[in-house]
């Protein structure tokens, strides 16, 4: 849903993928049709099969097996992700309710930001259980962190093993330190407490600092590759352990809030929720962004 920057760029690795159709949605007449019909017209020389649309009409949408929600409007410089609570509750509400009712068993991956709060718009406009509606806010942000882990000490990302939990807000994200490590050697030992601070703030801002270099929108690439990799692993059953938004039901502490944790996803969504053992602040940290996703609920204006 939304054939913006990132809806289009999910759209476009979905389409290499190969393996699954992809529909684009948007009410903006011409731009889903436009964009499906440049990637589709990729297809010869990437060299997918599979059938991939462009449309402003939901019936085209009927049987989708994952539903992901980008639209909405990104942030400008300056502008916080929970500046946009209003204006993006009332698409992401419109959009779900649509789109549920042409796909009622679908995976709803929720994008659109301010991320957490429209993980409980979308699951209350959409009346679906918690484990098929999930956010992606952690995974987009551990890719941050993985990556400036890997340039601070000069070793290939791969090898890198580290998460951001809590919320998907500068001031509610939770980049891991007791458990990051490189090769199963802890971060802690391969970079200054120094280091690791600013690793963990420049993740923190990861999305501002694009905000601000492109100055025209917010990041599009990381974000969709991020997203994708969840849409994976629920059409193909891949059973990976990702950091995504979901509903808390008592996991350190936090109750009836979306907030990032390790999640088992395959096929049908979230088939369980770990909460590992962290260090005493990161369970504060945690619980904090549990009370902060509360708070952006109590402050989102009701359906119109
Ligand atoms: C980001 O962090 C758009 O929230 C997204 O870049």
């Amino acid at each position: 849903m939304g054939a913006g920057m990132t809806g289009s760029a999910m759209a476009q690795m979905m389409a290499a993928r190969g393996y699954a159709d992809v529909v684009v949605i948007d009410i903006v007449d011409g731009l889903p049709q436009g964009k499906a019909l440049d990637i589709a017209e990729s297809a010869p020389w990437v060299g997918f099969s599979t059938s991939i649309v462009g449309t402003n009409d939901w019936t085209r949408t009927a049987n989708s097996d994952v539903v992901v929600v980008t639209s909405g409007v990104p942030r400008k410089p300056g502008m916080t992700r929970e500046d946009l609570l209003g204006t993006n509750a009332n698409i992401v509400r419109s959009v779900v309710k649509n789109a549920v009712q042409h796909s009622p068993d679908a995976v709803f991956i929720i994008f659109a930001n301010p991320m957490d709060a429209m993980c409980h718009v979308a699951l209350e406009a959409s009346g679906l259980p918690k484990e098929r509606v999930i956010g992606q806010g952690g995974m987009l942000d551990s890719s941050r962190y993985r990556t400036f882990i890997a340039m601070e000490t000069g070793m290939s990302v791969r090898d890198v093993s580290a998460w951001v939990l809590g919320g998907h807000t500068e001031a509610t994200m939770v980049p891991i330190v007791s458990n990051a490590t490189v090769g199963g050697v802890p971060l802690t030992q391969l970079l200054a407490p120094k280091k690791v601070q600013a690793v963990v703030e420049r993740t923190k801002r990861g999305g501002a600092e694009i905000v601000e270099l492109l100055k025209t929108g917010s990041a599009f690439i990381a974000p969709a590759a991020a997203t994708i990799e969840m849409v994976d692993a629920v059409l193909l059953d891949q059973r990976r352990v990702l950091p995504c938004a979901t509903l808390l039901t008592g996991q350190w502490g936090v109750r009836n809030g979306y907030v990032g944790a390790p999640v088992l996803v395959g096929e049908g969504g979230i088939q369980k929720v770990y909460a590992p053992p962290l260090a005493d602040d990161e369970v504060a940290a945690i619980k904090a962004a549990g009370v902060a996703v509360r708070d952006l609920v109590k402050a989102t204006p009701p359906a119109a």
